[in-house]
């Protein structure tokens, strides 16, 4: 295999969907530099992908943090002269099976604080980092609730449906830059967020998949693997579907 050579950030990347894109970009070369809270499960996850002889490294970020990801964008540029994909998929769910009187603002602004400000955060430096390249690949990872709104979840919906906002208008100011800005609307997918969620939320979640199913990992990273290559040049500002047919817009 001809390796790729490209250095990939990916947030999020200990595990669920963010690991599964780290795993499959692993696979085909890139130089993996995984960003996550949890810097126990960021090490391990990297220690595995090297089992697998995948070039990875584990950082510990906070993504609603503007100061730790000015921190790790300057450590990761002292070991590669060029950033070519940053993939956000960190994220909270924040409140759920609970109606919006009932939310407090302390919960629906740190959800918002995180998915949003977070994504935010990360689009504008990797955009810093990318410019002088002409080139890069930003995906968010938003959600299908942020196009149709998820009962129950206000702040994550509201939070997602930001980060579609935030593509649609970053991916025009740069669309003649070489820098791609898309998101990601995926559906239910099994992963430890999920599994942590309360069975009726995932169950009117599941529901209204017309396939009869959840996604899978394998389908998240596809599709992802695809958006941030260099194939994908003529797409920007746009929201990629991955939801079994539910999404209608
Ligand atoms: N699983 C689904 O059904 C689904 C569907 C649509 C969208 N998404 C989105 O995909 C992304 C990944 O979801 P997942 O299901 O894999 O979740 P997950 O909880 O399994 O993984 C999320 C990862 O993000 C990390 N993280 C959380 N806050 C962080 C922060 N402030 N800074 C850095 N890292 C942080 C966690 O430590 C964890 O490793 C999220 O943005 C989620 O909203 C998930």
């Amino acid at each position: 295999m001809v390796k790729n050579k490209q250095t990939a950030i990916i947030t999020g990347g200990a595990q669920g969907i963010g690991f599964a894109i780290a795993r499959k970009l692993g696979r085909i070369g890139y130089n993996l530099m995984l960003w996550d809270l949890n810097k126990i499960r960021c090490i391990a996850a990297v220690a595995d992908l090297q089992k697998q002889d995948i070039e990875a490294q584990a950082f510990e970020v906070d993504i609603s943090s503007e100061d730790s990801v000015v921190y790790a964008f300057k450590q990761v540029l002292s070991q590669v002269p060029q950033i070519h994909v940053v993939i956000n998929a960190a994220g909270i769910v924040g409140p759920t099976g609970i109606k919006t009187e009932e939310v407090s603002l302390n919960e629906f602004s740190r959800t918002c604080q995180i998915n949003l400000i977070g994504s935010f955060i990360i689009t504008k430096y990797s955009i810093r980092a990318m410019l002088p390249n002409d080139y890069g690949r930003i995906l968010l990872i938003s959600s299908i609730a942020g196009k149709e709104g998820n009962a129950g979840m206000c702040a994550y919906s509201a939070s997602k449906s930001g980060v579609i906002g935030l593509v649609k208008a970053a991916g025009k100011e740069y669309a003649d830059s070489g820098i791609t800005i898309n998101a990601l609307a995926p559906a239910t997918v099994m992963t430890p967020m999920v599994e942590a969620m309360d069975p009726i939320q995932v169950k009117y979640m599941t529901d209204k998949i017309p396939m009869k199913r959840c996604g899978t990992l394998e389908e998240v990273a596809n599709i992802s693997a695809w958006v941030v290559s260099s194939e994908a040049s003529f797409n920007t500002g746009f929201v990629f579907d991955l939801t079994g047919g539910r999404a209608v817009y």
